[in-house]
């Protein structure tokens, strides 16, 4: 007989393999949420109703209310439910304390990415009953693959300022109407309530693809890193080595597990996995785990670039300086090693902020990798710059005295073909050589090599030598890169 958590595991399977979750924004510009008035509280018959003159604003209306008097802005709506609408009363309101003016509070400045304005869910179903995901500060504004949405019975105004011009989604709920083409959301966009509810110089853009790839895919909220960090203040730490997961804006206490995958892992089923055996025991109540696909810059030898390797990061963190964390961390290691190979996953390691971190000996054997490459790099920026050095592109000021020559010792100008010099009209002094490269068993094809690609890129003409500058070739690498 099957588990429930074995069904539900068996469904997930079944439903899909998309890795997109529910963004929902919290705040509105709803007449009965009090916390939208400066009074603290929804006014009623004997108060005066003051919206700001001059802000554009929609507001969603639910039931009937009583006013005693109604100010409007120039711009603005009210979205009346069925069944709502105002009245004013005759005389006193017995219900209502003495008239005051109360002012409708300025949304104005709520923006999109502000990490603490949304909350997020694997289903529409977690979204009603409140049980919400944790993310790092980048993911918990809605990423390209994700649904948007905006209550049901509600309106709100949202700045949509990025560094981009658009904000790609998969779609966006308004009013409770589901948008998923292009052309019908930006219809929506330019009609009233569209440009009241939606403001700032990107334009939000539904209908972006699902995210294909059951191994999840990178949110895309990392050109936006520093807007979004910048309405993000962090909380002093009490640990003795906080982490900075990769997409958040503050350091935390706890643990990040890190896990390679091959072909065969899937994201949102190991999500559901580790919340099954883990994160419903009474010990991880106070838990909070996100889950994401993340690209990793690859470092050599800590310092040059390379590219980068996706992997999926296990963000940790609890109430208790991350003592559970790191339980938990371990937790899913060993399950990692022992179940690895049915869930597609090839490694696993952790690091925690009390110092700890899992088996030192994967982390060495990394390390001896990395220097043999670094190393190699080393040694290739080394023939880049004689490389660059003989072709003219960099040249020591042939005036310079103090450069000492040493004839005596075999080098790499010993191997350049004479007809190199004649070209230049006599011996021109074109560099320094490279002690290192002075051993001529080195390299010991290296001169015809250069020899051919140099007669290209050197010519004459009446008014002097001209180079081809490799750095602005394009079939060059790219040093800065
Ligand atoms: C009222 O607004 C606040 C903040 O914008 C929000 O957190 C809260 O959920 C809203 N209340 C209701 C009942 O929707
Ligand atoms: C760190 O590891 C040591 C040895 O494995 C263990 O005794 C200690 O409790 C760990 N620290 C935490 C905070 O779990
Ligand atoms: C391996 O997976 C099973 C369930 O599929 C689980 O009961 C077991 O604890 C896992 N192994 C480890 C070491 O966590």
């Amino acid at each position: 007989m099957l588990k429930t958590t074995d069904m539900l595991l068996l469904l997930i399977c079944l439903v899909g393999t998309s890795d997109s979750l529910y963004k929902q924004w919290i705040p509105d510009t709803n007449y009965e949420n009090k916390t939208n008035w400066d009074k603290e509280s929804v006014p009623c018959g004997n108060d005066i109703v003051q919206f700001p003159v001059q802000r554009k604003v929609s507001v969603f209306v639910e039931t009937t209310h009583a006013v005693q008097e109604m100010r409007l802005p120039v711009d603005g709506e009210f979205i009346l439910n069925s069944g709502a609408g105002f009245y004013v009363v005759s005389g006193q309101d017995p219900g209502c304390g003495a008239g005051v003016t109360t002012k409708f509070k300025d949304s104005e400045s709520l923006q999109w990415l502000n990490p603490a304005l949304w909350q997020g869910s694997a289903t529409l179903d977690d979204l009603q009953r409140g049980n919400f995901l944790f993310s790092v500060h980048e993911e918990s504004v809605p990423c390209q693959y994700d649904d948007v949405v905006f209550k049901a019975s509600s309106s709100f105004r949202v700045d949509t300022s990025t560094s981009q011009s658009s904000i790609p989604v998969k779609s966006v709920s308004v009013l409770g109407k589901k948008y998923e083409s292009t052309s019908e959301f930006t219809q929506y966009l330019s009609s009233r309530s569209g440009r009241l509810q939606f403001h700032g110089s990107s334009a939000v853009t539904v209908g972006n693809q699902e995210c294909g790839d059951p191994s999840g895919c990178a949110c895309g909220n990392s050109v936006n890193h520093k807007r979004i960090c910048s309405t993000v203040q962090c909380a002093s730490l009490g640990c003795k080595k906080p982490l900075l997961p990769v997409g958040h804006c503050c350091e935390v206490c706890g643990a990040i597990v890190t896990i390679h995958f091959a072909t065969g892992f899937n994201l949102q089923t190991y999500r559901q996995r580790i919340h099954h055996l883990f994160l419903v025991l009474p010990k991880y109540k106070s838990i909070q785990l996100g889950m994401s696909k993340i690209f990793k810059s690859q470092q050599l030898m800590g310092i040059i670039p390379f590219g980068t390797s996706p992997e999926i990061q296990v963000v940790i963190v609890d109430e208790e300086k991350g003592i559970q964390s790191e339980g938990l961390a371990r937790d899913i290691l060993k399950d990692a090693r022992s179940n690895g190979s049915s869930l597609g996953i090839t490694e696993a390691e952790f690091q925690a902020s009390s110092g700890n971190s899992s088996d030192q000996t994967g982390g060495s054997a990394g390390m001896v990798v990395g220097t043999v490459f670094g190393v190699l790099i080393g040694i290739s920026i080394i023939i880049t710059l004689v490389f660059l050095i003989r072709r003219g592109v960099i040249q020591m000021p042939s005036s310079l005295p103090s450069l000492p020559s040493l004839p005596s010792l075999p080098s790499l100008s010993s191997f350049r073909r004479s007809r190199d010099v004649e070209d230049l009209n006599g011996p021109i002094d074109h560099g320094y050589d490279n002690p290192i490269f002075d051993k001529p068993n080195l390299m010991p094809e290296a001169p015809g090599l250069y020899a051919t690609e140099t007669k290209n890129s050197i010519s004459m003409t009446q008014s002097g030598v001209h180079f081809v500058n490799p750095v602005y070739d394009d079939n060059e690498t790219d040093f800065n890169a």
